[in-house]
């Protein structure tokens, strides 16, 4: 049985995240630059894109890129950038014929206009496409959203259209980049590395956590399906007893 088959479409998570990591040592092992493997990457986003949105997934927000990624030397930065435009470019059909709709998280303000043009447009293009919704997080980390996110409550305070006797977690979250957005379920981290990279810290706490060695040029469909039947395995306790949840699922039945 194919690990698309075993997938229980009933139980599928609402929300992937997925920190696509590992292109630069995928070229590396095969003597090129990294960029070669950041092109080579493309692949990936679109058989991960297209696999999500046939399963009928609702969200799957992808990293892209983190505010720590500006540190990366400027030819690596640039290509990264042109890599983009040419990417949305070439897409806009794959994410049209699939029922797409793309939307973005993190500091877009801070990317060169030729990126952010580009993406404003798609943005726009695939509004009216009511399946999957695929979320770019770009020039974005957690921490960055969570003080950008204190400042904008702050000045609400000071303007007095808000009390800080009123701040609550539904109320925290209006103020994040993922606002209206439901936390991810499942989160997949390529690349064999075991940790978050400040990626949607916030938003993770009950997230569960997958990690493969594959590197992300050669993640396809079926390392998908793997993720989402192993999510399928475990128990989500969210700080009950196995006990509790068990009887829950009983009740439900
Ligand atoms: C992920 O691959 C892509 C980005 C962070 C933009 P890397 O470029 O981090 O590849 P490795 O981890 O160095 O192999
Ligand atoms: C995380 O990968 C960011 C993206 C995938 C966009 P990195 O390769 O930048 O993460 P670290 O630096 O190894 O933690
Ligand atoms: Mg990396």
């Amino acid at each position: 049985m194919s690990f698309k088959e075993k997938i229980i479409k009933e139980k599928l998570p609402l929300h992937i995240a997925v920190i696509m990591d590992g292109n630069g040592r995928w070229a590396q092992k095969r003597g090129n630059k990294r960029v070669f493997g950041h092109k080579n990457g493309v692949a990936a986003v679109r058989d991960t894109v297209e696999a999500a949105a046939e399963l009928g997934l609702e969200y799957l927000t992808l990293y892209a890129f983190s505010t720590e990624n500006w540190n990366r030397p400027r030819t690596e930065i640039d290509a990264l950038m042109s890599l983009l435009v040419a990417t949305i470019n070439k897409e806009m059909k794959t994410l049209l014929d699939n029922n797409v709709r793309l939307l973005t998280i993190g500091d877009i303000g801070s990317l060169p206009v030729s990126v952010s043009d580009k993406l404003k447009i798609a943005v726009e293009k695939t509004a009216v496409c009511g399946g999957l919704k695929l979320i770019l997080a770009l020039s974005y980390s957690s921490r960055w959203e969570i003080v950008n996110a204190v400042r904008n409550i702050a000045v609400k305070i000071e303007s007095g259209e808000l009390k800080s006797q009123d701040i609550d977690r539904r109320i925290f979250e209006q103020f994040l980049n993922t606002a209206g957005i439901p936390e991810p379920e499942l989160l997949i981290r390529t690349s064999g590395e075991y940790r978050l990279s400040n990626f949607l810290l916030w938003q993770m706490a009950y997230t569960e956590l997958y990690f493969t060695g594959t590197l992300w040029p050669d993640f396809r469909r079926e390392d998908l399906y793997k993720a989402i039947v192993n999510f399928q395995s475990r128990e989500r306790r969210f700080g009950k007893t196995s006990k509790q949840i068990k009887k829950n699922i009983k009740v439900d039945c």
